[in-house]
């Protein structure tokens, strides 16, 4: 090709040769890929850029806590669904609006304070204030954070915050719930004590049924021979002969009557004695479980403790309380009288089948400590429950026989003294419990 025209019809120059118009299209074809390119690297941005906006479309609708994005003089540039639903107004009519609009008084002062100062020292800050809304001010735990652009610098503020009404709610219905927890766990213990109770006054009518019985044939008796002697006075004031007053004392009996008059109010004597020792340890028991923390025998609190159990029993059981006596240890008598009546009664009670039941209570000091164990030759606890035979509820007794609380509450009673309540897995017969308090003979 010699010579080609252009499109105004001009001759090229004759030194343009093909080689140039080679390089010509080679630049077009160049250029046209290049071009092709930036336009699929345009397609792709934009694709992410609206995948981003739906992205961040989705986050603004649908994320609960409150998110806020505002310019640097503190105007909302764009906010998520929850913080509209706050203020009860539409997303299109809060932008633009500053956002220090929607608190007041003091509150306003500092969210617009706060704002200024993340702006300035573009640092971020937390802090509570009460956002008004429709249903009245409400607390929100708002972050503030300062915005910034490619080149570090604020370029605007978001805030993050977080409605409070919800959790305060909610920790004022877990308080609630925890209050009710507590009262119930007072009825619980109450009830407890109730059935403890119970089992305490079969014992005691069995009790002073005995001496009771004791007093009052020894009165009737008294009152027999206060019928013979009024009989026998009246004749001697009447003026009997002292011949018919012998005859009247030996046909009355009278002589043998005197002898036994005094055996009739030793016996009457003893009886009220009896009672009185029976009401002295019943005092003693129901001391009050709240009572001041003091030194008191926890061997004389066995014995006595064991017994009562004993008597409750219908049948025959051999109980000893042996080892120091006394044997001094700190703590409030009447909690610690109430775990020993526990822990005598289960092992009366997982006795019901053994032909000679035996319970043995042993009291030492080891180091600073006062230790009873309880012992018995029942069935002991099987290995795989041992582990929930302190659990709250947990019993193997039958419906109505056993609330499955006294262990449970023992062992709190053990720990709120400062020591402890275990089950001793090595013995080789029966259960085996060990009660450790603090010693009270050392203070
Ligand atoms: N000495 C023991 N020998 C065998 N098992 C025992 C003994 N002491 C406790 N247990 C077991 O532990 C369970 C829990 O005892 P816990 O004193 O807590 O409740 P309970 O005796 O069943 O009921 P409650 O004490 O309310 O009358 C008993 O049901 C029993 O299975
Ligand atoms: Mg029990």
């Amino acid at each position: 090709m010699a010579n080609i025209s252009t499109k105004m019809g001009e001759e090229l120059k004759p030194g343009f040769d093909d080689a140039a118009w080679v390089d010509v299209l080679d630049a077009v074809d160049k250029t046209y890929a290049e071009l092709v390119d930036y336009q699929e690297q345009l397609e792709a941005q934009n694709a992410e850029l609206s995948s981003l906006r739906t992205f961040l479309g989705s986050i603004m609708a649908s994320i609960s806590d409150y998110l806020v994005v505002t310019d640097k003089d503190g105007f909302i540039a764009d906010l998520s669904q929850s913080f509209c639903s706050a203020i009860g107004e539409e997303k299109s009519a809060l932008i633009g609006r500053p956002m220090v609009a929607f608190f007041e008084g003091a509150m306003r002062d500092r969210m617009g304070m706060a704002m200024s100062e993340v702006v300035r020292d573009k640092e971020e800050k937390t802090f509570e204030v009460d956002l008004e809304t429709p249903g009245g001010a409400s607390p929100v735990d708002f972050r503030v954070a300062p915005r910034l652009d490619r080149r570090k610098r604020v370029s605007g503020i978001i805030l993050t915050g977080r409605p409070l009404g919800e959790v305060r709610r909610a920790y004022r219905e877990l308080e609630q719930s925890l209050e009710e927890l507590k009262q119930a766990q007072t009825q619980l213990v109450r009830t407890e004590k109730l059935a403890s109770l119970g089992r305490l006054l079969a014992g005691v009518a069995h009790e002073l049924n005995n001496p009771i019985s004791f007093v009052y044939a020894n009165t009737h008796s008294l009152q027999k021979y206060l019928d013979r002697f009024e009989a026998y006075f009246e004749q001697v004031q009447a003026g009997a002969s002292r011949e018919e007053l012998v005859e009247l004392r030996s046909k009355l009996k009278l002589e043998r009557d005197l002898k036994n008059l005094r055996v009739a109010i030793e016996g009457a004597h003893d009886g009220a004695e009896r009672v009185r020792d029976i009401v002295e340890d019943l005092r003693r028991l129901s001391a009050d479980g709240s009572g001041e923390v003091a030194p008191f025998d926890l061997a004389q609190t066995a014995r006595i403790g064991a017994e009562w159990v004993k008597r409750g029993q219908k049948s025959r059981m051999k109980i000893s309380v042996e080892g120091e006596s006394p044997c001094i240890a700190l703590g409030r008598l009447g909690h610690v009288q109430q775990v020993i009546m526990n822990l005598v009664q289960n092992a009366a009670d997982a006795m019901q089948d053994v032909e000679e039941p035996e319970i043995q209570v042993n009291l030492s000091y080891q180091d600073d400590f006062a230790v009873l164990q309880v012992c018995d030759n029942g069935p002991g606890v099987p290995e795989e429950l041992r582990a929930a035979i302190f659990d709250p509820f947990f019993s193997t007794k039958e419906v109505g026989q056993g609330t499955g609380l006294g262990l449970s509450i023992s062992h709190k009673i053990a720990e709120e003294h400062g020591g402890s309540l275990v089950y001793l897995p090595d013995v080789a017969e029966g259960a085996c419990f060990r009660l450790t308090l603090k010693r009270g003979d050392q203070i």
